[in-house]
């Protein structure tokens, strides 16, 4: 069986998301860069091994991605999910798991890269709104796509009312894209990825 490892910060609801999905993997660990991550408790109630490297603890960035490759290597994974990992990692670490990283971004990539999303978003006025899953590259929040959810963006909207409706899209692609990994079924070739024995437009999701 195939396995995972997740890599969470805080809260960890889209960690759940993939836990409870019933996935054809394992979850081999959760692994946070905090010891305070929320999202830990619901990880070892679950049963899954978790881990902290405490950023904190560690003089470089060299030494922390060190520490943190070498405990997500032991467990050998196959894919490795990044889910409100709250840290920009290094070249040499990204190009270390290239081909097997994947992470969420709550916005609809390339639009809004980087922190506070849906406060931007706002302020832009954009009609629509979401989030997406794509392959990790060196570039922050960049890399090939995988599937996006949109999320219309309704008049009066706050950004913790749109941040809400953002995340409960979240938690249905974040699976769904793990699985067509998990299934071998994404190609990435130049930079775009296909999904096989899919419909393209199976991975344009919108709010229902
Ligand atoms: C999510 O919105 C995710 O897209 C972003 O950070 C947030 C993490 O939430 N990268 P959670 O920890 O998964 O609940």
């Amino acid at each position: 069986m195939k396995k995972i490892v997740i890599l969470i910060s805080g809260r960890g609801s889209n960690m759940e998301a993939i836990v409870r999905a019933g996935l054809p993997a394992q979850v081999g660990a959760v692994i946070s860069n905090r010891p305070d991550a929320a999202g830990l408790k619901f990880a070892a109630q679950a049963g899954v091994e978790t881990q902290v490297v405490d950023e904190r603890a560690y003089a470089s960035r060299d030494a922390f991605e060190g520490e943190l490759a070498a405990a997500i290597d032991r467990r050998s994974p196959d894919l490795v999910a990044l889910a409100g990992f709250m840290r920009v990692l290094g070249a040499d670490f990204v190009r270390r798991y290239s081909g097997k990283l994947l992470n969420i971004h709550p916005s609809l990539l390339p639009a809004f890269p980087g922190l506070h999303t849906h406060r931007r978003a706002l302020q832009e006025g954009v009609k629509l709104h979401g989030c997406t899953v794509h392959f990790v590259t060196p570039q922050v929040d960049h890399g090939p796509i995988v599937v996006q959810a949109a999320v219309p963006v309704r008049a009066g909207d706050t950004e913790s009312a749109l941040a809400a409706r953002v995340l409960k899209q979240e938690h249905r692609i974040y699976p769904l894209a793990l699985r067509w990994f998990l299934e071998d079924r994404l190609v990435v070739e130049n930079g775009l990825v296909r999904v096989n024995g899919t419909e393209a437009r199976q991975s344009i999701l919108a709010e229902e």
